[in-house]
Parts: structure tokens; sequence; C-alpha cells
């Protein structure tokens, strides 16, 4: 059976209709593009799940990833392991949480559930209760889910019974707050967690995206700091999901760092860019106020495959990478091109809503069907037929772009060539006119 018939049969794919999936074989890939088996080369805009930020095949890790295979595959977390050693100091040394520790994971979802279960721990409080936010992803396990505030997957499972409470996002393009401001709407989203910790005896920690994500909420500036402030006034632990803004795509490391020291959580979950996707990998890195509170506890959790020493040797050469390559300062500098760039397309398409982020590489474009009143291009999460035609057309025409519901999202490899962004903004805007199509005039917000 040829590979993708056999694919098609057989494999039950993620976040997909059976019936409905259809896409094509991937054989290789080099840098910020890959390849299919009919031979066309696609340039990569999302980094896949925005994990590949090194591009794919990144020489470095992959001789990484060999070198390790050729010395020792596996070894129990029980035991010790060079490159799980050096990997949880090079974390410690980028974050600054020196005198801190690292528990390494498979993956975002288990470092959630992982920073969860310290938080208890840390505060004697098993079951103590967590504080996450709407329109937020965590991952697709149980209580990964219970934490998420995604409209997928939020019938499955009843956040209360996970301790969870889900708080209003800092939405500053729809402010639940009624602020005119995007920095007033920060305030006032954090101010209505430290409402919530307030009015809630058992609250161990607050667990948030501190900027990219998959439900494109992109908090204003004066959110994350304000949100440490109100946390440590009620001495609840701060968690910052760090899986898909980590490793520069947010122009930082991390990105809670954007605030300095005033954005400093308690603890970080990485995942995706921690190898660049090259293998699975994740972790929760634990300041040192944590990691003492646990030094005498017995650590009752843990997967097989935890500290894995192939992931960590890949973890090691990705962080190597980034630092080599200079990365982090150059997705800031190409963040900041894009980011005019796709403003420059909201003046000229009024189907643009709202342009954010762009602090990395890493935007999102939010269609309406309405710019003056902000009505929704479809009720969310539902994907209007256009924007669907729009993605076809441009993978068609080489590029794979990402959607959520009627957000663009906007996130390519560290490493892709400056030309490659300009020349895939260019489809965009040639897209948008296609699927768009409005009156030539000056569009004003
Ligand atoms: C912010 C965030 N947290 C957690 C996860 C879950 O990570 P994983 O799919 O590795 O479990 C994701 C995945 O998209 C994510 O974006």
């Amino acid at each position: 059976m040829p590979p993708h018939q056999a694919e098609r049969d057989t494999v039950l794919h993620s976040w997909s209709v059976p019936a409905d999936w259809d896409a094509p074989t991937v054989v290789g890939g080099a840098g910020a593009r890959f390849f299919l088996d009919d031979g066309r080369s696609i340039l990569d805009f999302s980094s896949q799940s925005e994990c590949c930020n090194l591009g794919h095949q990144h020489p470095e890790v992959v001789a990484a990833i060999k070198a390790q295979a050729d010395r020792l595959c596996y070894i129990a977390n029980a035991w010790g392991a060079a490159p799980r050693a050096e990997l949880a100091e090079l974390l410690l040394e980028k974050s600054g949480f020196s005198g801190g520790r690292v528990f390494f994971t498979l993956g975002g979802a288990d470092a959630n559930e992982h920073a969860v279960k310290f938080a208890r721990l840390a505060k004697g409080m098993p079951r103590g209760t967590i504080v996450a936010r709407e329109r937020s992803y965590h991952g697709a396990s149980y209580a990964a889910m219970a934490l998420s505030g995604d409209s997928r997957t939020l019938a499955q499972v009843d956040p209360a019974q996970h301790g969870v409470i889900h708080a209003l996002p800092p939405y500053a393009y729809r402010c639940e707050f009624g602020t005119d401001t995007d920095e007033s709407c920060g305030m006032a989203a954090a101010a209505h967690i430290g409402d919530i910790v307030g009015g809630h005896r058992e609250v161990v920690a607050v667990l948030m995206e501190p900027n990219a994500g998959t439900n494109g909420i992109v908090a204003p500036d004066s959110y994350w700091p304000a949100l440490r402030t109100v946390t440590a006034e009620h001495d609840v632990l701060l968690i910052a999901d760090e899986v898909m803004s980590g490793f520069g795509r947010c122009g930082e490391w991390f990105a809670w760092q954007r605030s300095g020291e005033a954005g400093r959580p308690d603890m970080m979950t990485l995942a995706k860019g921690l190898t660049g996707a090259h293998v699975p990998l994740g972790a929760v890195v634990l300041s040192a106020g944590v990691a003492t509170q646990l030094e005498h506890k017995m650590i009752f959790t843990g997967l097989t495959y935890c500290g894995h020493p192939l992931a960590c040797a890949a973890g090691v050469a990705a962080v190597k990478a980034y630092e080599a390559g200079n990365l982090i300062e150059r997705s800031r500098r190409l963040g900041a091109s894009m980011l005019a760039a796709l403003q420059d397309m909201q003046s000229r398409h009024r189907v643009i809503g709202d342009v954010r982020g762009g602090h990395g590489l890493f935007a999102v474009l939010e269609l309406v069907s309405d710019r003056s009143t902000r009505e929704p291009l479809a009720p969310w999460p539902v994907t209007a037929p256009a924007l669907k035609a729009l993605v076809r057309d441009g993978l068609a025409a080489g590029v794979s772009f990402a959607t959520r519901g009627n957000l663009v999202i906007l996130a390519p490899p560290l490493v892709i060539e400056e030309h490659d962004v300009a020349d895939a903004l260019t489809l965009l805007d040639r897209l948008l006119t296609t699927h768009f199509p409005a009156e030539p005039e000056v569009l004003s917000a």
C-alpha cells in the first residue's frame, strides 16, 4: 500500500476527523522548509505546532542525538545521566533560577500536571486549588484539559473535580472588564485574579501562559508583572506555562523575562522549543524557594521516560544552538519587522480586526466581519470557509499557515531566512485580497 493510503487507513491522528484526514506525506526537512513525497518544498510558517523553533533537522541537534544514541539511549530516572544534569544546569542558568531544580517530563501537558503537583506538595495542600483562565491551552491529558480554558476539550472534563477555577482572560481586543486601553485591560484582568484568589481559601497557584498561546490571547505588557504582584501579595505560587512562548518565540529565552525580575514566576513549564521538537521532552523549572520546600519530601510521581537521555542530549544541543545562532535576538528583530508588515496589511484589509504579538516570531491576526463593531468573522471557535480556502491556497503556493477559529497564527522557525518571511507575508497579503475582497479605501480601526 502506498504510504499515504496506509496512513489514512491505519493511523488515528490527533485533532482530526479520521474520515477527513488527507494530509500529504512529509519525507524530510531543512531549516524553515519541509519536503513532501511528491518533491514539493513547503515553507513552514507555523513551525508545525509552534514547536520547530530551530527549523527542521537542525544539524547540531541531529548530531547530538546520534552521538547520545551510540553512548546510552536509556537509563531510568533513578540513575544519573550526564545530559540530564547538563540540561538542568543550562536551563537554570538561562532562566536565572539559581539554586532551583528541574524535573523532566515527556512534553507540555505532563509538565503542567507536574507543576501543579509540585505546587500542591510545596504548599502542603495535596488537593489545593489552581487558578487558570478561559481561552488558554495547557495540554490534552485529563488534568491538563481541566487546566485549559479551551472550547475543544472543556466538555470532556470538569475543572472543579481537578480543583481548577477559570478566570477571565486579559483579552484586550474584547476586554471583559470594560476598559479602553490594552494596559488597563491587563491591570483589570490581574486584579480580577487577585479577587478570585482572595475569595477562595485553598488556592495554591495561578497557572497561565505569559504570552503566546494557541487560543491567540497575547496579554498586554501590564498583565504579567501585575499578576506577579497580586500572587505574591496573596502568597500563592505563579506558574508560567512557557511551553509555546519559551525559547525565543517571544523575543526572550522565556516570555516572562520581557518584564524582567518583576515577572519572575515561581515555576515555569517547558516543552516544544526545548529540543526544537527534534525529540519529545518537557520540563518543570522550580525556583529555589519551591525546590527548598520539596527538599525533604518524597516525590511520589514520575513517568518511565522522564529525563530520557536521548531527549536531554537533544535539549543540550538545542540550547547551545539558540545561543550560537543568536536566535533569541534574531527572533526579536524579525518579529518586530513581521509585526510592522502585518500592521501595514491591517491598514489595507478590513477583515483584519486586530494584530497582536510580534515580540518575537509569533503574531496573531484576528479576522472580523465588521471592523467597527468587531463582529467575529465566524463564532468562536469556528473557522470560516474563506479562511480555510486561504490556508489551502497558501499550501498550494508552497507556504503552510496555521489558523485557529478566526485567527491566523504566524510562528515560523527562528532560523527562517529574512527573504522567506517577506515572501510568505506577500503571499498572505495576496491571499487576503483574494479571499476577503474589500473596497479600496483607507481603513481605520
Ligand atoms: C501553552 C501550551 N501548554 C501546553 C501545551 C501542551 O503541550 P504538549 O502537546 O507537549 O503536551 C501546549 C501545546 O500546544 C501549549 O501551547
